[in-house]
């Protein structure tokens, strides 16, 4: 197996009560495509957030690899500080300038770089920080819900780029069906802990509850030994 692009482990943060990510793990190797899925406030953005070294975990051993460049499409981007959003996608490109056609992009994506910042739409935004991102043509991308605010014509149209594209991915989204497409490996956030497969999202469920209920039947097990236990406390015989 090719080595991985990106990789953390022994990931936890805590901000301040119980851990929200503890012993979290994630491993990006080339040509990804990774759907990260965990209930609300699970913590996948923040995981995403770490992962992209935009933020910094209690612990973690984070490698990327030396050669290997990152862009990161926050859940909210933030357009302060630019007047346009030209300006706003210039600042995302590497040092050797675009290595795609950005007119290009704007078209397709539907974005215009003479737009002010200062008053976007919800869809208007996300289509300027996605051309960001494209710009740079990164090795990795991580995209967290890059279908909000977007219509269907403009969801099969970014569908189709990142299923071209030979960047490795890593999607958030409460898409399904746009996971589904996309999405080879799934990695599951759940209290604090992360599992993977590597099938797409469309097998998640299906997995999920076979995890969940094998922790109940491990529980039930767990219960009946203790109750057990309990009565050899009580009555000095042994129920085992
Ligand atoms: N900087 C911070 N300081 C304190 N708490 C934070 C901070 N960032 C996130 N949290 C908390 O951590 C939890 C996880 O947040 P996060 O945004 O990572 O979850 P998420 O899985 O992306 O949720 P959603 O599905 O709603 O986007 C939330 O309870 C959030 O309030
Ligand atoms: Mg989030």
């Amino acid at each position: 197996m090719a080595p991985a692009l990106l990789t953390i482990e022994n990931l936890r943060l805590s901000f301040g009560g119980e851990a929200l990510l503890d012993d979290a793990r994630l491993v990006i190797g080339p040509r990804a495509r990774i759907a990260l899925v965990g209930r609300n406030g699970s913590g996948k953005s923040t995981l995403l957030k770490i992962a992209g070294g935009l933020f910094e975990a209690d612990r973690a051993n984070r490698f990327v690899d030396p050669s290997a460049t990152i862009a990161y499409l926050p859940q909210e981007p933030d357009f302060s500080g630019f007047e346009t959003i030209g300006a706003y996608v210039e600042a995302g490109l590497p040092p050797t300038g675009a290595t795609t056609q950005l007119a290009r992009l704007y078209a397709d994506l539907g974005a215009d770089p003479e737009a002010k910042c200062g008053n976007l739409s919800g869809g208007e935004a996300r289509r300027a920080a996605l051309v960001r991102i494209f710009a740079s043509d990164p090795d990795i991308m991580l995209l967290d819900e890059p279908t909000n605010h977007l219509d269907l014509p403009a969801i099969v149209a970014l569908e189709e780029r990142l299923s071209a594209s030979r960047a490795a991915i890593v999607l958030i989204s409460h898409d399904r069906r746009f996971l589904q497409n996309l999405s080879r490996t799934t990695v599951w956030l759940d209290r604090g802990k992360t599992r993977r497969i590597e099938r797409g999202f469309i097998e998640f469920e299906s997995w999920r509850d076979e995890i969940l209920a094998d922790e109940d039947r491990e529980q039930h097990k767990l219960g009946r030994r203790i109750a057990a236990e309990e009565d050899w406390l009580r009555y000095g015989v042994t129920a085992r």
